[in-house]
């Protein structure tokens, strides 16, 4: 964020010496709201400038992040709503604001367009922002089909764009710290990933429960677990508004790992727990814990074999060690993550959440769609 300039407008509102009154507006000048079509010149640039498209519930947190980066600051905001609009030129005088996406997506002012907008108008706003020079910058779940992702990944690697999908959680403490863990080989061979993520609402009219928050899971699962998902069953019921509110997905994966994930918008409690099992280890994480988040258990059972009088027997012996609670880095999840995608730009490399991982998971999406469908087949990937 432009601080400086900022501070100037709001001690001396109409300061003649930093006023810029000419139209069209050249790049590196701001409107002042309130001050009609005065301009005032920044006091300095950072290197990538952000149009931000959407402004509902999610669209705050992005702006905010861009702006605290030492690489990035918020140029413009677009929202249909002026009501969310007025939101903005009360939190970032000095950001512009518009009704209108060309604003932000042919604005010669812009380098990053992120869409913050529903999951069906991401791949015709990441298509303009691409086409017109524009690095992405494009919310969970990436886009509402695969072959939508894949013409946005054909079309950014021949215009030689970074495409960042916002899988938020992989960039938080305590996902870090399990794919260190998992990594290390503490865990052992991974036979499981079992996650809960239910809570009340928020109901979406466009998308079911499934396109809403598994996409957290399976963005993680894509991240921490070996080798690629084979097949997907999932069942659901639709209770209220026409899409499935409740759903529980099972995820077959090589070498006998299995996924499995619920969610649900129905439950009376909000509950964000994850557990992973290894052949050594098992760890549970508990989101919505304040400390300790993560506990590593030394649990597990052991086949012992044995003969006893030319019988062979298996007996299972069962190990109950020490429990620890890893550390957890506090840092905000999106604040890591937009200023390594800022990052991955200046280097010219792919983040690890690409356009490609959110094709992984919007094909994942689909499948459990298919398998919605018809009541639990399993659909292979
Ligand atoms: N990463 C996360 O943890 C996380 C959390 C919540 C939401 N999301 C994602 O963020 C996206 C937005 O979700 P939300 O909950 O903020 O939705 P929302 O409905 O609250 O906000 C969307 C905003 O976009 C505006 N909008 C829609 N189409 C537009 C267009 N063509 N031009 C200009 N403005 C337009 C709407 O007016 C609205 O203000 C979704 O893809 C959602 O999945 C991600």
């Amino acid at each position: 964020m432009d601080k400086s300039a900022a501070m100037a407008a709001s001690a001396h509102p109409v300061d003649a010496a930093s006023v810029d009154v000419v139209k069209p507006k050249p790049p590196g000048f701001a409107v002042i709201p309130g001050a009609g079509d005065l301009r005032v010149r920044r006091a300095e640039k950072k290197a990538f400038s952000v149009g931000v498209i959407g402004y509902g519930y999610w669209g705050p947190n992005i702006v905010r992040n861009f702006q605290l980066q030492d690489q990035s600051e918020v140029a413009v905001v677009c929202d249909r709503r002026p009501e969310a609009l007025a939101k903005v030129a009360r939190n970032y005088p000095n950001v512009e604001i518009t009704t209108d996406i060309n604003e932000v997506l042919k604005s010669p002012n812009v380098d990053v367009v992120a869409v913050v907008t529903p999951v069906w108008t991401h791949f015709e706003l990441a298509k303009a922002a691409l086409e017109n020079g524009k690095h992405v910058f494009v919310e969970k779940p990436f886009t509402a089909t695969a072959e939508q992702a894949e013409q946005l990944i054909e079309l950014a690697e021949r215009r030689n764009l970074k495409i960042m999908v916002d899988h938020t959680f992989l960039f938080t403490g305590a996902v870090r710290k399990m794919k260190h863990l998992i990594d290390a080989g503490e865990l052992g061979e991974l036979f499981y990933y079992d996650s809960t993520r239910v809570n009340l609402g928020l109901f979406q009219h466009d998308v079911n429960v499934v396109w809403d928050l598994a996409p957290h899971d399976l963005s993680i699962m894509d991240y921490l677990l070996p080798g690629s998902p084979q097949a997907i069953v999932a069942t659901g019921q639709k209770h209220v508004n026409g899409v499935e509110d409740i759903a529980f997905l099972t995820v077959y994966y090589p070498n006998k790992l299995i996924a499995h994930i619920n969610v649900n918008w129905l439950s009376p409690v909000k509950v964000r727990t994850t557990m992973v099992g290894g052949g050594k280890k098992m760890l549970m994480w508990n989101d919505l814990e304040s400390d300790e988040k993560i506990k590593v258990y030394d649990r597990g059972v052991q086949m012992n074999a044995q003969t006893r009088e030319g019988v062979y027997d298996l007996l299972v012996s069962y190990r109950s060690g020490d429990m620890w609670a890893p550390q957890i880095e506090s840092t905000e999840a999106l604040k890591l993550e937009l200023g390594y995608f800022t990052q991955c730009i200046m280097d010219n490399k792919q983040p690890i959440n690409d356009g490609q991982a959110g094709l992984r998971i919007v094909k994942m999406l689909q499948a459990t769609d298919e398998s919605l469908r018809h009541h639990g087949d399993q659909i292979r990937l």
